[in-house]
Parts: C-alpha cells; structure tokens; sequence
C-alpha cells in the first residue's frame, strides 16, 4: 500500500482526535473508529488502516434517516463516497444555480466520523442535465469547467479525491459520445482534470470507469489514456476500477492489471465493489462470494499503488443492484438484515483480523435499547462536539465514567436547543426527536469501565439554533461538562 497515502491520511485522523480530546478533556481517541464490531483493531476500517489502506462505502442522503445504516458506516468504513450527491443532475441542475445541500449532508457525516470523502463525480455523460446536453457545442467547455471550477471550490479541503471524469468508455475502448466528446473531443479529459487541480491542488485527482478491472480492450484504452496524459504532464493522481462483479466471474488479471496502471505512476483504488448473484442466495454462491471478496482485497494488498477498496452501499438493502438488475441481489458484504456475510468475514481475513467470533453489527434499538443489568446513577463528564450547516447538523457526544466502578446500561438524558429535531443517531438510540430527550445504550456499548468512555451521536434538522445539547445526566444523576 503506498506509504505516502497512509502517511497524508494520519494526520487528519490525530487531528480529530485531538479536537475530541481537547473538547472532551481527555483521550477520546479510543472511541474514534472503533463500533458494533467491538474494541479498535477489529473493525474493517482499523484493520484496513493498519496495513496503510482504508475500507469506504458509498452513501446516499436517505441512507443518513436509517439507523442501522449510519451505525455500520459510521463504524467500519473510514472512507465514503456519495452515491448521487455530488452529481451534476443534483449539484448544477440549471445553469449556474448550484445546490450543494446533499453533498454537505454526506460531508458533514463524514467528518463526525472521521471518514475521508471521495468526491464523486464532476463530469459524466449520465445524471448530466438536459440543459449541459441541450447546449450549442461552443458553450460546453465553459459550462463545464464553471461546473468543475464551482463544485470542485466549494468541496476544497473537504474531499480527499475526485472522480473527475466517470466512464468515458465504450465496452470497446472507443471514447463514449456524449456532450464533452461532440464540443471538444477527446481533449475534454485533458481539460477536465487541468480544470480540478486548479480549483483544488490537493485533491487526488481519478478518472473511473468500470469493466476495466481485468486486461482486455477496455482498460487497455484506460492505461493508454493514462500514459498519454502522463507523458504530457496533465495532473493526474489515479484510475478508480469500480468492480461492479458477477460472483464467480473476478477477473484472474485484475492484480496484473493493477500492477500496469501503478506502473505509470498513478494510484489504483477499488472504487464501487460489490458481487452479484441470482435471489435468492444460494449457499455456494455466498460462499464464492467470500472468496471474491478475499482476492479482490487481496489483489489490492499486494500493489503498492493500490490504495483501497470502496463498496458500493452498506448492504444488501441500500444496493443500487436490484433495481438495475432484475433478479440478482445479494451483492454486498451484509444481508438483509445487516448481518455481516462470509464475504464479511473473508475480508477481514484478508485485512489480517479475525474473523471469529463473528462481529456484531447490532443496530437494532428493540434488541438492544434494555440494558440487562439495571442502570445505576454514575459519576459521569460529558462532552459534546457540533458541525452544523445551515439547515442541520450533526453532534458526536463523549460520556466519560468518571465513578469507581463500571457503568452497565446507560441511558444519558439532556435537553436540546428550541428547534432542533433529530433524524437518526449512531451507537444508541435516540428518542424522542426534540425537547428532553434521552439515548440509551445499544448491545454492543453498554458497558462503561470506571474511568473509560464511549461516544454516540446524532444528526438533528435545526431552524436556526445550532448549540450543543446541555443538562447532561447519567442514569439520574448530572454530569459534568468535560
Ligand atoms: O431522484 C429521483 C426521484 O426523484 C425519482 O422519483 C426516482 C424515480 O425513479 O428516481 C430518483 O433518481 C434515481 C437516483 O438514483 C437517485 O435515487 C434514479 O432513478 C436512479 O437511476 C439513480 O441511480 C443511481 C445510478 O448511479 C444512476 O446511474 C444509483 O443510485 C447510483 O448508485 C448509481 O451509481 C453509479 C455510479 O455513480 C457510477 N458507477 C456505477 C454506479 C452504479 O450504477
């Protein structure tokens, strides 16, 4: 895994850590990264990490009112990428009125989880609104690069990478036709990735495409397009191979494949994985499903250059795959009811963890919401930290056992601001949305050791107050500010 990646996304995980430990006074480092798979080191982000990779996922703005989603995203995956957000139909949908709402929302999560973003995608022939395909030729490359110059401004310092332009190929490695290609060719590549270094020099600059993960006519135009634009020193930082699979059917090239494209001195990442198969799921097709997954994440390991693997949605449920496939499903990592999978497993395997016993990735309020053990009132500090826009917000919120002994079943109470409503929470559950309100403890993070910690959070609407909640008790009893 390239070193100097791991060493650009360090930083931006201590420095998040450090704000929590400066608002919350105390190390609360611990508790970034680590979630319903239990202590750090066992999620697939931590063990992504450990080996100088990451592991992201791909979210859409419904996706942030589920729950259960948000729990499993928030804690294995430290990379995520917008599923529609920050496209083109939703960012610029007429000329020059830009609406950056979405893509905010899907950033603001990323941040309170200390999740890098992959923006995605500026320029691309689908999603593209009529009014950019409508225009005479002569006008498309302003359009463009005002679209590019615009999002790209407005995203600065926030996303790690771009998807400057997605898909520009024919399944035969001839350039797709489309607006950018009718107005100015090929050259509109060039142009385009000239365009985002401008408006943001440190983004990782990609193009990605899919079917190109295997060798063959298609990604041979890939990797020439690539040496190309090298050799005439346009910016470019790497390619996205989006991995969209058939189980059984991984391409035995794809870590040739890798190897070429690194070899022109640009990244690889694995950028929208997932692993279809006919529904219902056969035994056999989930267990190849898991070996697919192991040798993709394997394939990637084993290239310096390849810097990680992105799947595309949380689960089974939230996967753009039976909509656009009749009759196949089952293409993610967890089932239908967010349930790890052996694909699951075999990716931790391959990531250096264990995978057994088999992670809980309980997200379920019912299941979860009693405590076994009866709360008793504790001493307890908390702190609190908001990112607000201007219409929401999100706020992660450290509770801190600063009692003798062990804290077993909590629920903490407090009072939010006038006009703040919540939507969903992570790593409790939250209720009711406004006024007093009190989160308790899911299955996996009941218990609290003296002088230990744990973080939850939420995300809430506001109508224009977006303060800290406040009057903090534990089990009963008032805590602290930290
Ligand atoms: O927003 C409209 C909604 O107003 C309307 O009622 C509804 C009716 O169909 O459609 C909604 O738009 C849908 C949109 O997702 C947002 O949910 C589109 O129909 C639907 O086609 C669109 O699908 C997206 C697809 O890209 C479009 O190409 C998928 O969610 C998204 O996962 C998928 O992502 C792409 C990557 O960007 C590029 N690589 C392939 C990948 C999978 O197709």
């Amino acid at each position: 895994m390239a070193v100097q990646l791991r060493a650009a996304h360090r930083p931006g995980r201590a420095l998040a850590a450090l704000a929590l430990a400066a608002a919350g006074g105390l190390l609360a480092a611990a508790t970034v990264g680590s979630g319903p798979a239990g202590a750090a080191g066992t999620t697939l982000r931590d063990l992504a990490e450990a080996k100088g990779s990451y592991f992201g996922t791909a979210l859409t703005q419904s996706n942030l009112n589920s729950s259960t989603i948000t729990a499993i995203a928030g804690t294995q995956f430290d990379v995520v990428t917008p599923g529609n957000e920050m496209k083109w139909d939703t960012t610029e949908p007429s000329a020059g009125n830009f609406n950056f709402g979405p893509g905010d929302q899907i950033v603001s999560f990323a941040k309170a989880h200390s999740m890098r973003v992959r923006g995605h995608t500026l320029v691309w022939h689908s999603q593209l609104p009529n009014w950019v395909s409508s225009l005479p030729t002569s006008q498309v490359k302003a359009a463009m690069e005002n679209h590019i110059t615009t999002e790209a401004t407005h995203y600065k310092g926030q996303v790690y990478s771009w998807d400057v332009v997605n898909e520009p190929f024919n399944e035969d490695g001839t350039l797709r036709t489309d607006a950018f290609t009718n107005a100015m060719g090929s050259g509109y590549i060039a142009d385009a990735l000239r365009t985002a270094r401008a408006a943001d020099p440190n983004a990782k600059l990609y193009l990605n495409d899919y079917n190109i993960e295997g060798l063959g006519a298609k990604s041979d135009a890939m990797y020439q397009l690539v040496s190309s634009l090298k050799q005439q020193g346009v910016p470019i930082d790497g390619v996205g191979f989006e991995s969209h699979f058939i189980v059984g059917q991984v391409p035995s090239s794809l870590k040739a494949n890798i190897q070429r494209f690194t070899a022109l001195g640009v990244n690889v990442a694995i950028t929208e994985l997932d692993d279809r198969m006919p529904v219902p799921a056969s035994a056999a097709n989930l267990a190849q499903q898991a070996t697919d997954y192991a040798y993709v994440v394997n394939s990637c390991l084993a290239v310096t250059g390849c810097v990680g693997v992105s799947q595309w949605g949380v689960g089974d449920p939230d996967s753009w795959i039976p909509d656009f496939f009749s009759g196949y499903g089952a293409a993610t990592m967890y089932d239908d009811n967010y349930q790890p999978k052996a694909a699951y497993n075999a990716v931790v395997t391959a990531l250096g963890g264990s995978s057994s016993p088999s992670p809980s990735v309980s997200a379920s309020p019912s299941s979860s919401a009693s405590p076994s053990v009866p709360p008793t009132g504790a001493a307890c500090k908390v702190s609190t930290q908001v990112s607000a826009w201007n219409t929401g917000l999100t706020e992660n919120v450290t509770i801190t056992n600063t009692g003798g002994s062990a804290v077993n079943g909590w629920t903490l109470a407090f009072a939010l601001p006038g006009g703040q409503s919540v939507t969903n929470a992570w790593n409790a559950t939250v209720s009711p949305a406004t006024g007093q309100v009190g989160a308790s403890n899911l299955s996996y993070n009941a218990a609290i050791p003296a002088g230990g910690s744990t973080t939850f959070g939420f995300q809430a609407n506001h109508t224009g107050n977006a303060a800290a909640a406040s009057g903090f008790t534990l089990n009963g009893v008032a805590c602290a500010a930290g």
